[in-house]
């Protein structure tokens, strides 16, 4: 039968840049354009839209979106019918601006719009080109399947948005307000995912501690707890967490579940109370390290991760040596670590970017190799040890090997049995480490 609406069977391809957030969006924005029709592939070539999900959380992220468009030109001269669409944050940001100074552009879809993206790109076939941008106090695409690639990790969205307005970060204008799915929701999903044989599930958002299920009033803590008991036999992980709601329940709530991995993301952001301040983060750096110490009380093995900025607006060296002092006295397994990148409309933008250049990459420097020293020493003394670790996948550098994470969230390199598969629960005994990979053999 002859096909009545070619344009139902086009092939999308999408490229994700960004935070874990981005890539579950990913995944949520591919089912419902699966479900109008549309195919999801894994390469440009053959796509009849190209969309991309992106990132403005700093300068440089947005940068590499403007220059993919470059490279895309190509693609859209040999294919004049070819769809080009931006989501997500930087859609969100720069809105109509985006279409009137990227030609290329097609369409524009916000965060909170997807469910407009199979339109949209119906109507750019068409010749329209298209914007959907508002952000919702509601939308949580809880009724929604995200398209997993994988049969064993899974993401898992537990809330939208951000309402802390720290004064450096973009996310709560491009996210909107903060809104979290029913418990039940969230609870259906996992019973799902453990009844096709999931292994590990991450629940994520960008502030996970302020969790709310409206109806029940259960808060993060109880989230968790009814995941892990949903699924004994899944792992659970969560990201990410914010310093003033790290409560003494969420704390006890872990080191309750043998199946609620011990590893903790916790964004420090600085050790100095004054820039700490100025970043409205809501806490002093003797909260930060009470917080740290209710964790290791606890829970003694857990692993902690954070984000550092360096060089916000009026930073001293004083207050860059009160970051190394934190970051020495924490003992961070890893972290991320970046150059301050003034953001328009943020609280920030008002105050003047005075840490130069140079000295900032200076700082950044510092940091990094501070905390590479540290990770290396702490993954030292993993030597010897025994882990359980679930297979993600082939190694990168030589494919005899595989990779998987342990509960404390690092990545452990290992010859591969024959038939080592995605999803094996593995024994290993750690040989050896740099600062950033365990080694070891499976036992
Ligand atoms: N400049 C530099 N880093 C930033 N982050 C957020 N906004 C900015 C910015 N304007 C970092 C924070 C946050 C992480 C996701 O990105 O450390 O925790
Ligand atoms: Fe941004 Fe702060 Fe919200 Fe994190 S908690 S997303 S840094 S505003």
């Amino acid at each position: 039968m002859a096909n009545t609406n070619k344009h139902r069977k086009d092939n999308i391809y999408i490229e994700t840049y960004g935070c874990q957030m981005n890539f579950s969006d990913t995944e949520i924005v591919s089912s419902i354009l699966i479900n109008s029709g549309f195919s999801i592939i894994n390469t440009p070539e053959d796509a009849d839209a190209i969309l991309l999900n992106t990132c403005s959380v700093r300068d440089n992220a947005e940068r590499k979106i403007h220059e993919r468009l470059i490279h895309l030109k190509r693609y859209k001269k040999q294919n004049k019918n070819l769809v080009i669409g931006i989501l997500g944050c930087m859609a969100e940001r720069l809105r109509k601006n985006l279409l009137e100074e990227e030609r290329i552009v097609d369409l524009v879809a916000g965060p909170d719009e997807f469910r407009k993206v199979p339109q949209l790109i119906e109507d750019a076939r068409t010749g329209t080109r298209g914007i959907a941008v508002k952000l919702s106090r509601v939308e949580t695409y809880s009724d929604i399947e995200p398209l997993r690639t994988s049969g064993v990790f899974a993401w898992l969205s537990i809330m939208r948005g951000c309402d802390n307005f720290c004064s450096y970060c973009v996310v709560p204008y491009t996210r909107g307000r903060e809104r979290s799915r029913s418990l039940e929701s969230v609870v259906q999903e996992i019973e799902k995912l453990r009844d096709k044989g999931f292994r590990e599930i991450t629940l994520l958002g960008q502030n996970v501690n302020s969790y709310k299920d409206k109806q029940s009033g259960a808060d993060f803590a109880d989230l968790l707890a009814a995941s892990a008991k949903a699924a004994p036999e899944i792992r659970f992980r969560y990201m990410t967490s914010h310093p003033v709601d790290m409560s003494d329940k969420l704390i006890e709530t872990m080191s309750e579940y043998d199946n609620i991995c011990k590893y903790i993301h916790l964004p420090v952001q600085s050790g100095s109370n004054r820039i700490l301040d100025l970043m409205l983060r809501g806490y002093s750096v003797e909260h930060y390290l009470g917080r740290i110490k209710k964790i290791k009380e606890l829970m003694p093995g857990c692993s902690i991760s954070t984000d550092i900025i360096a060089g916000f607006p009026t930073e001293t060296e004083e207050d860059h040596k009160a970051t190394l002092r934190v970051i020495e006295e924490v003992g961070y397994d890893g972290a991320f670590m970046f150059k301050y990148s003034p953001r328009e409309h943020t609280k920030a933008f008002a105050l003047e970017d005075d840490v130069p250049d140079k000295e900032k990459v200076r700082r950044l420097n510092e940091i990094i190799e501070l905390q590479h020293k540290i990770a290396r020493e702490l993954n030292n003394k993993e030597i010897g040890r025994l882990h359980t670790i679930v297979a993600e996948s082939p190694s990168k550098k030589n494919p005899l090997e595989w990779m998987g994470r342990t509960d404390t969230n690092k990545v452990v390199v290992f010859p591969s049995l024959n038939g080592t598969k995605e999803g094996d629960l593995l024994n290993v005994k750690i040989h050896g480490s740099t600062s950033a990979t365990l080694f070891g053999e499976i036992i």
